[in-house]
């Protein structure tokens, strides 16, 4: 029998560069997990995010940071001694106590890494060969002030049963609005030429902007332009967010 605490709040992820035991922190973002607006319905790979996340406050995200800086250097002492070179995600729960950890993953976040890495300012590459060879502490991890949103148009009925070889329009050169927007490709597959659905999770539309509001109302739009049949995706993306910066 495994007792866990029961921790309540909202979410936030923290992913870090991590090399020699130490960590380097990228923007926090915050996914929606369930399918429907009003975090309704049941569990999804993640149905949006943006990203910063305007309710952490200074002192949340220090302590995120701590416990990421803490997990980095664990990974360069025994037991492991292993140095965990790459990227460690930190899946929080911000409770009335402080941010707690759910989970690490050793990798990047669906769909956190197609709000974050669109705010890295500093080369990609370049960072993660200076994590791979130890030197990220002489290298610019650098992070744009501005925001990015992402809104994922998933098949209808997702996460159960839903269908599949539906006809994809909308994302060619002309019919989307492609400044600061980039549409990230999840379940998509090429079927006599033609672009179909191919999964549960389709399409995963990012906009960038100075301000988050502009940044969702930007991904919202180039959303409108793309087409398939039984197209669903959440309307409240980062309304949480919005709220409490008003
Ligand atoms: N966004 C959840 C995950 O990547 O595990």
């Amino acid at each position: 029998v495994v007792i866990e605490e029961c921790m309540t709040g909202p979410e936030c992820s923290l992913l870090c560069f991590v090399t020699a035991g130490q960590s380097f922190p990228m923007a926090p973002a915050q996914d929606h997990k369930r399918a429907y607006d009003g975090d309704l319905g049941p569990n999804t790979g993640g149905m949006g995010v943006y990203s910063p996340v305007p309710i952490v406050t200074d002192e949340e995200m220090a302590a995120m940071v701590a416990i990421m800086e803490k997990a980095a250097a664990a990974t360069a002492r025994e037991p492991f001694a292993s140095d965990y070179r790459g990227t460690l995600y930190g899946g929080f729960m911000l409770t009335p106590e402080g941010p707690k950890i759910v989970e690490f993953n050793v990798r990047f976040g669906d769909p956190e890494t197609q709000v974050v890495l669109p705010l890295l300012e500093s080369d990609l590459l370049t960072v993660m060969e200076a994590t791979t060879n130890g030197t990220l502490d002489k290298t610019d991890v650098k992070f744009s002030d501005g925001a990015a949103a992402c809104v994922i148009l998933a098949s209808g009925g997702y996460p159960l049963a839903y269908e599949k070889g539906k006809e994809i329009t909308g994302l060619t050169a002309g019919q989307l609005d492609t400044a600061d927007v980039t549409v990230y490709h999840a379940g998509t597959a090429i079927k006599d030429g033609r672009l179909v659905t191919n999964g549960g999770r389709v399409l995963g539309v990012t906009a960038t902007a100075n301000t988050l509001p502009e940044a969702l109302k930007k991904a919202y739009a180039a959303t409108e332009s793309i087409h398939f049949d039984k197209l669903h995706k959440r309307s409240d993306i980062g309304a949480r967010a919005l709220a409490a910066m008003q």
